[in-house]
Parts: C-alpha cells; structure tokens; sequence
C-alpha cells in the first residue's frame, strides 16, 4: 500500500507504516464481529475525513457514514452532503435524540437481517456495530453520548490491544466500546490541509502560511464575501493575509504588518468559526 509507506504525525499519534498494519490487522479482526461500521466524518469535511482504506476493511459490510460536529458546518451543505451518501446522520455531541436517532437507523439498515433471523426462530437478535474514524472525529464523545455514560476514551495508539468489551445500548443494539482508530488521509496533499485548516491534525508538519492561503482562497470560491465581513477587506486584494493584517493592525515594532501573528491570528479564527459554519468540501451540488 503506497500510503503505509508513508509515515504521518498528527496530535496524538505518529502514524509509521508499523503502526498501520498493526491497526488494519486489528480492525480487520474486530469487524469481523460486528453486524454494521459506523463510520464518523468531520461535517467541514466529509470527503478528507474518510478512511482511505475502510472501503477494503468493511468486508461488505453496511457503513452507516456520521457526518459529526455538524454544529460546526454549513447547515445547508449538511443537508446537501447527507444526500450523497446511502445511508447517513447529520449529528454533533449536543444531540440529545442521538441513541434513538442511531437505534433506528441500524436497526433499518439491517431489516433483512433481522427478518432473516426471525425466519430462522431467534426472534431476539441483538445488532453489533463499532464505531470507527480517524482521530479528532468524535469518536469518544459520540460513544459517551450514545451510552449516556462516561466511557473511557480509548487508547489512541495503533496497535494496543485491549480486550474487546461491548456496551448494550439498548435491548437491539450493542456497540464495540473501543473506537476503531484509522489513520487520516494523506496521500493527497489538499486533504492533509483541509485537516488541518479544521485544527483536526497538526499543522507543524506544514508550512502555515501556504495552508492559509489555500485555505482563504478556498473561502474566496466557496463563501463569497466572507472574509471581507470578518475583516473588513476588499477579497481581491494581491496579498490577503497582508490587508487583513493591515487592517486589523497586527503590526511588529517597525509598523509593518506582522504576517506570523496575523497567519495565527487568522487560523485561530478560521478553527474556532469566528469566520462562520464553513463547509469547505462541494457536495457537487
Ligand atoms: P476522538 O475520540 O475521535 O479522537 O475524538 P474526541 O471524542 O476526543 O473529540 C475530539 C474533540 O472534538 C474534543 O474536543 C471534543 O469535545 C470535540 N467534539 C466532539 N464531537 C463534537 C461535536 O459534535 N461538536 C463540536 N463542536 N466538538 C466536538 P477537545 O478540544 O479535544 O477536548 P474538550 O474540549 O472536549 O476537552
């Protein structure tokens, strides 16, 4: 596999070509166990927040695909992004109708398979799913807020084994308590930086300023008239990150603009939606 050649750091985890195979052979073993993948994504990113190789791992498996952190999006692209997928939920941590809402959706998902196993005399069958994404994605959160409990957050190392335990969630489905961790996409450089424009990996492994500027140049496209409604700035200006420093006065001792305070500056903003619910994928609408 190209991308186990290579190695990636994120906040949590250096990603070595060891480390993955340790993590696929695991994961491949525990969804041989259950019924159904619940697949996580970032809501800002629904395409880069995939697994690039869950596809092969779900042993044709049903995925029902979470766009998380949707609070965090673009309301109308949720919408439009959950109608790509064949079977999806738009959710974020605060949802309080969450069990339900994923109860229902597996137990759907899995009507055959429930019909089948009625046909066969079990008239109880109790669904297996696991939870899987890549780091930062909510996993945790999503589990704790399913079980209404405090489950302990996984170890976020690839290739630590802990003894499989499930968690009833109600009298149908059951949930593999540890959250499957897969590695984000890296084997195109867009995806790596849309991660990190949502702070979802480290942006020490890439150059800051290079990723600002394809980060509002996106926003430019996408969001027309943003950034001139945060900052004031007229968006066709040659240098953006320069107006916006100017304008906002981000200066060093010599009264020029100070591009690595205003870079961080404006990064912060862009993670902590000041800007706005960005989207920053098409849902090819
Ligand atoms: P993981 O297991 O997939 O690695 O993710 P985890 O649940 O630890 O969540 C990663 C971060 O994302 C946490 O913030 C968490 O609070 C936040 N988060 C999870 N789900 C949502 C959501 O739906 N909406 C929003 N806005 N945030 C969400 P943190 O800053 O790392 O920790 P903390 O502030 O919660 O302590």
């Amino acid at each position: 596999m190209a991308e186990e050649e290579k190695s990636f750091q994120n906040q949590t985890i250096n990603w070595y070509p060891g480390h993955m195979a340790k993590a696929r052979r695991q994961m491949e073993e525990q969804l041989k166990l259950v019924d159904i993948i619940i697949e996580l994504r970032d809501a800002r990113v629904p395409e880069a927040s995939a697994n690039p190789i869950l596809k092969q791992l779900s042993q044709n498996k049903p995925v029902l695909i979470v766009l998380n952190k949707a609070d965090l999006a673009d309301p109308n692209k949720n919408l439009l992004w959950k109608g790509r997928f064949e079977h999806c939920l738009i959710t974020d941590s605060v949802d309080e109708k969450l069990t339900k809402t994923v109860v229902n959706e597996v137990k759907f998902i899995l009507k055959d398979k429930l019909e089948r196993a009625k046909a066969r005399g079990i008239r109880k069958k109790v669904l297996r799913a696991m939870v899987v994404g890549i780091p930062n994605v909510g996993k945790s959160t999503f589990i704790n807020n399913i079980v209404k409990k405090k489950v302990a957050k996984a170890e976020n190392r690839p290739g630590v084994t802990k003894s499989l335990q499930w968690i009833r969630i109600n009298e149908d489905v059951e949930l593999l308590d540890t959250p499957g961790v897969l590695w984000p996409k890296f084997e195109n450089q867009d995806d790596a930086r849309l991660l990190a424009l949502i702070g979802s990996i480290n942006d020490d492994i890439l150059d800051k300023e290079e990723l600002l500027r394809f980060g509002l140049n996106l926003l430019k496209k996408l969001y027309p008239g943003m950034i001139s409604e945060r900052y004031g700035v007229d968006e066709n200006e040659e240098d953006l990150i320069e107006a916006i420093g100017k304008e906002k006065l981000w200066l060093s001792a010599d009264n020029t603009v100070n591009m690595t305070k205003t870079i961080d500056l404006i990064l912060k903003d862009i993670r902590s939606n000041k800007i706005g619910r960005i989207t920053w994928e098409d849902a090819g609408e």
